[in-house]
């Protein structure tokens, strides 16, 4: 079998996988594609967007998006949704359709990729360890006794593959030597720290019931760790690193991806020990952030699973703020949101302890309200209803809640709702609401007619085609088009211009394509987006493999843009020249100046 730079992986490999990939059927499985001519579309899950720039070219079988320019193949597609590196990508993809593959000993896998593996490795063997030390020794007893008081039972533990960390500084740092792992790439990995006198590393984790953190794909790649009872802080969760972006990560998102498309919808808490014991509360379509606030890259990987978020965060104070300003976020990336109620303050697992799974999953779950309803209940806390005074307040700030709404039905159960509610006619609050709504409609920007209603009728146009590029650039881009599509034309440009792009990006790609021709490979886009193995060339080569292929005689159109491109440089040259000269001309060097003049005529004549 022989080898190309694929991270040690055989072409032949990669070639069997993009076979049985089709990238309609991978696609498809994340993001719902509907056919538009020649191409599918659909919204795409690697940015926030309500209509869809996101495009399957099932002829050329790969994907790019015109809103954030993420583009490749089949195997770059998993990748990025399931936070993958190429090797992992082929190795699953492989397993999937059954192809026979081999890895890492005998191929040497890239040496980048080789640390990331690594990585995940001693992250699987440290919560095996982790685990097996909570479960069989002594040292594991006190944080057993913690976890059954808080309810864990075994199934649980292992479910979630819970584990203890010893009081000690050297368990890990112990375990990793016997194996020869590299302690300062632990220390990147966030599982050890270096001591502060640079001597040398101890454990991160020591003394704490460890939760291992899955990515979307069930590979571990960060713990938290919780404390035995009070102290600080309370959970120590693994630093950022290759493995481990928090804005990216949702907790449980492994396990709860197939709930959540069969349930069409998600619910996100604050906690992981809530989504813990909602999932032992047969509730089992919950995730957590890990600690942090809520981001748009949260908000669009829901989106490739479903459009529907129920919020449940903790019904204090500080989880209700959180929900508020949540909302926005979800709605952006084109989310319906209903928002779970949970009394005196209790958090999901308080509540889940205290009343029950069963009234968990149908009063607060199936109860969510509405972001309107959600937002009136928030309003209303402020306010004494008991007293004419916090009637007519709380009145006043439910109108400006209620006037956001686009729809004058919505508004109109609002509104009945608040005159029960504050003792005031109908009529007289959507006189009211109506005044409000003009003030509103002349403060905001156009095209922004205050829809705070579920549907997602506002459109940002989707941009078809790039902006109007320079010639010689346009002229580059035509031509690896045809290369990518027609080995003679590559073989026409390698003669006639060789490398001489003026873009360094095509100068690279083209490069990449004599290459891959020279293997006497046949023209297969798909297949050579997997051979360039950097993330900016397989967006720019996809970017271009989305324009429309000229017709025509194709060895003309290849002379003219030769000719457009080898004009470039020159032209500059030709303008830099005109500015020296009238600089000099300025200076009142006229000799000088008349020199330059013949220079830039020789230039021309060429
Ligand atoms: P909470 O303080 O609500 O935790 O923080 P909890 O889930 O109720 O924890 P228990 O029940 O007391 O064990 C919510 C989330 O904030 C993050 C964790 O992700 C936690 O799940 N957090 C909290 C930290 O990262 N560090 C902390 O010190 C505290
Ligand atoms: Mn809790």
């Amino acid at each position: 079998m022989s080898t190309g730079h694929n991270g040690g992986i055989p072409d032949e490999v990669i070639e069997a996988v993009l076979q049985h990939n089709d990238i309609v059927d991978t696609v498809g499985k994340y993001v719902h594609l509907t056919k538009q001519g020649k191409y599918m579309k659909g919204l795409c899950p690697f940015h926030s967007e309500k209509t869809p720039s996101f495009t399957v070219t099932p002829d050329r079988q790969i994907f790019y998006c015109y809103g954030c320019g993420a583009g490749g193949n089949a195997i770059k597609f998993r990748m990025e949704i399931d936070g993958l590196s190429f090797p992992e990508a082929v190795k699953l993809m492989a397993e999937e359709s059954h192809i026979p593959f081999q890895d890492g000993k005998g191929g040497g896998v890239a040496p980048r990729d080789q640390e990331l593996e690594r990585l995940l490795q001693a992250h699987e063997w440290t919560a095996k360890l982790f685990h097996y030390l909570l479960k069989n020794t002594e040292h594991g007893k006190p944080a057993m006794e913690y976890l059954r008081a808080r309810g864990f039972g075994d199934k649980l533990i292992d479910q979630f593959q819970i584990g203890y960390a010893p009081d000690r500084w050297d368990t890990l740092v112990q375990f990793f030597e016997k194996r020869s792992f590299d302690l300062k790439e632990m220390e990147k990995g966030g599982l050890l720290s270096s001591k502060q006198d640079g001597s040398g590393y101890v454990d991160r984790f020591r003394g704490r019931v460890m939760f291992p953190i899955m990515n979307r794909s069930g590979r571990i790649i960060a713990f938290a760790g919780r404390i035995l009872g009070e102290g600080q802080p309370k959970y120590l969760n693994s630093p950022e690193s290759r493995l481990f972006n928090k804005s990216r990560t949702l907790y449980n998102l492994n396990l709860a991806k197939s709930a959540i498309r069969k349930q069409g919808q998600l619910v996100l808490m604050e906690g992981f020990g809530d989504v813990i014991a909602s999932w032992d509360a047969g509730v089992q379509h919950s995730v957590a952030t890990m600690g942090t606030a809520l981001t748009e890259n949260h908000a669009s990987l829901m989106r490739t699973l479903t459009e529907e978020v129920v919020i449940c965060y903790d019904g204090d104070n500080a989880g209700q703020a959180a929900a508020l300003k949540s909302i926005p976020i979800l709605e952006e990336a084109g989310m319906r949101v209903k928002i779970a109620l949970l009394q005196n303050g209790l958090d999901p697992d308080e509540y889940i302890k205290t009343y029950g799974a069963e009234r968990f999953a149908s009063q607060v779950i199936d109860g969510a309200v509405s972001t309107t309803k959600f937002r009136l209940i928030y309003v209303k806390r402020n306010y004494n209803l008991l007293e004419e005074d916090g009637k007519a307040s709380y009145a006043q700030e439910a109108l400006k809640v209620i006037a956001q709404l686009s729809s004058p039905t919505e508004r109109e159960v609002y509104l009945r709702e608040l005159s029960t509610e504050v003792g005031v006619s109908l009529e007289s609050l959507k006189q009211d609401c109506n005044l409000m709504r003009q003030t509103l409609n002349r403060t905001r920007p156009q095209g922004q007619n205050g829809n705070r209603s579920s549907g997602n009728g506002n459109s940002r146009k989707a941009q078809g085609t790039p902006t109007l590029l320079p010639a010689y650039h346009a002229a580059e881009r035509r031509l690896i088009a045809m290369m990518l599509q027609d080995a003679e034309a590559a073989t026409y440009v390698s003669e006639h211009l060789g490398d001489a792009f003026n873009i360094a990006d095509h100068a690279a790609i083209a490069s990449y394509i004599y290459a891959y021709y020279a293997q006497g490979k046949p023209p297969d886009v798909s297949r050579f987006i997997s051979s360039l193995q950097d993330d900016r060339l397989e967006k720019t080569a996809t970017s271009i493999l989305m324009m429309d292929t000229p017709h025509g005689d194709s060895t003309q159109v290849l002379q003219d843009c030769i000719q457009q491109i080898k004009k470039f440089p020159q032209q500059k040259q030709v303008e830099q020249k005109r500015e020296e000269m009238l600089r000099v001309e300025k200076s009142g060097d006229f000799l000088r100046a008349a020199q330059i003049a013949s220079e830039i005529i020789a230039l021309e004549r060429q």
